[in-house]
């Protein structure tokens, strides 16, 4: 899949500010393209969790358009939009959402209840042994620890087999071993198809991208 933004923009209001709109995400236009690891870096607060929310259909620009194949993502009915999302994109979150009533395999096979989807248990037991958390399926998220619950998120992210992943920070509850693992992971997944998006603070993660960009105060720039 390609999902192109053209021109978005997103505009917030800050409470109490002397100026209180401002542009938390400055025209941008953005290309992720199928088999493309884009790795995203920036300091804190410099929009990029913003321009990934509007990317995976979370958050609607102020101005410009996003597509995907050619659909245009905000034009559709929020029911369609959300049933696309859970179909076409793989989010793996900055912090932990889990649900802890439900157990590890379980809390994977999620995307699949949420439309009443056959759950494919091979796949999740297939990711849950790639990603070294086999042992726990039938454990509960509070029995885990914090680099645990991560491969978890990020199995139940991958368990549709997505087009397009995003991923924000998502190593940075993980030592260096699981931080590795992690993004040779997510390379994998691109070579495999999809097209991957990793917001992070990783130096190394440059040496798995296919492109490298910064976002500054807004304004996305190459690498
Ligand atoms: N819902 C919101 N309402 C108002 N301001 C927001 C909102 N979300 C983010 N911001 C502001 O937009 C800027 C960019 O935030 P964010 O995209 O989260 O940055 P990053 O992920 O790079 O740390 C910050 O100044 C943040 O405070
Ligand atoms: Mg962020």
């Amino acid at each position: 899949m390609e999902l192109k933004a053209e021109k978005i923009t997103r505009e917030f209001i800050r409470p109490g500010g002397k100026t209180n709109r401002f542009f938390a995400v400055k025209e941008t236009d953005l290309t992720l393209a199928s088999g493309k690891l884009t790795v995203l870096m920036g300091r804190s607060g410099s929009g990029k969790t913003t321009l990934l929310n509007m990317l995976s259909g979370l958050l609607m620009p102020s101005t410009g358009k996003i597509t995907a194949d050619g659909r245009d993502l905000y034009a559709m009915p929020d029911k369609e939009l959300s049933k696309f999302r859970n179909v076409h994109m793989g989010v793996i979150p900055q912090g932990q959402t889990a649900i802890h009533s439900l157990n590890v395999t379980e809390n994977i096979l999620l995307p699949f209840g949420l439309y009443g989807d056959k759950p494919d248990e091979a796949r999740a037991k297939e990711l849950m042994e790639r990603l070294d958390i086999a042992e726990l399926a039938s454990a509960r998220p509070a029995e885990l620890s914090g680099g645990e619950l991560r491969r978890v998120a990020i199995a139940r992210a991958l368990v549709r087999r997505p087009e397009v992943i995003f991923a924000d920070e998502p190593t940075g509850d993980l030592d260096d071993e699981n931080t590795a693992a992690v993004f040779t992971f997510l390379k994998e997944c691109a070579r495999e198809g999809a097209a991957v998006l990793v917001v992070t603070h990783e130096n190394e993660a440059v040496n798995y991208a296919d492109e490298v960009l910064r976002m500054n105060a807004g304004t996305l720039e190459q690498g």
